[in-house]
């Protein structure tokens, strides 16, 4: 476990759903994937001067390559902030682990799934799924979830918890996002739900902006560093929002302050494609 001793409020950033390709002209939907982050990296310095951690929520890589890695490696280096990531349903989760336990730029945190910063524990769960779309929990990673809140819930210096993860736990807001989330969401809910401490749970993979309660717990979503997906359509359609970051601070109280920030950019994407 990764022990951190910080300000109070504790200053995060989400960012999420990069989609990076190896090759610095990768694109997708004609979005060059390396230059939105670039803009989302600079936003973020201008604006975030005192930051703690970073939460990196998966589709990291959309070519699932080594390249892709280190490059986002690379590029949060440049944040001088500790990090930890989780793989989504484009990536590679055993080159993931290979590239953070092997990479000269990889934080020691990279690839630590459990951190704790003065009251607060954050565990970050894998519910990709190989050559899947949807996400799952398995077995062992909810024997992981329950340790960390099982023991978090006897811990003295331990007030609240959050929960980072790729998929939705909530079914998306469009049709075609029906099949596409966290299966078995009450399950989820029902076993979290067990531990008071649990405050939020972060999440990605639907690039947009959320922020809701379910079922006492706040759900936060933030919008991808490239292309976003439109909210109640039947089939596939992106969005004109732009891409962004998601700021959060962490209060000692157990309060969450949060604020997603979006670049302004004219890099634009294929408006009219029917999936990616
Ligand atoms: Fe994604």
């Amino acid at each position: 476990m990764t022990l951190l001793t910080t300000q109070d409020p504790i200053r995060l950033v989400q960012i999420t759903d990069t989609h990076l390709y190896g090759n610095a002209s990768g694109t997708l939907l004609k979005m060059n994937t390396q230059q939105s982050l670039e803009q989302v990296v600079k936003l973020l310095q201008a604006n975030q001067p005192q930051l703690d951690f970073i939460l990196a929520t998966g589709d990291i890589a959309q070519d699932g390559s080594k390249d892709a890695y280190e490059y986002f490696l690379e590029k949060m280096q440049e944040l001088d902030t500790p990090l930890t990531w989780v793989p989504g349903n484009h990536d590679n989760a055993q080159l993931m682990d290979s590239v953070s336990s092997e990479s000269s730029v990889a934080d020691t945190s990279v690839a630590d799934k459990k951190v704790q910063i003065n009251n607060w524990l954050i565990v970050f769960l894998n519910s990709s799924v190989a050559g899947q779309v949807h996400g799952r929990i398995d077995k062992n990673e909810y024997d992981f979830l329950n340790e960390c809140l099982s023991v978090a819930d006897s811990d003295a210096s331990v007030d609240h918890c959050l929960l980072c993860l790729h998929h939705n736990p909530v079914k998306g807001n469009a049709d075609w996002m029906r099949d596409i989330g966290l299966q078995d969401g009450d399950r989820f809910f029902e076993t979290v739900g067990q531990y008071p401490k649990v405050k939020c749970v972060v999440y990605g993979h639907v690039h947009q902006e959320l922020d809701f309660d379910h079922r006492g717990i706040r759900c936060i979503c933030t919008p991808s560093t490239c292309i976003q997906f439109k909210p109640d359509v039947a089939h596939f359609t992106l969005d004109e929002t732009k891409p962004g970051y998601r700021s959060m601070e962490l209060f000692s109280n157990g309060e969450i302050k949060t604020e997603v920030h979006r670049i302004a950019s004219d890099l634009s994407a294929d408006m009219d494609s029917t999936g990616y």
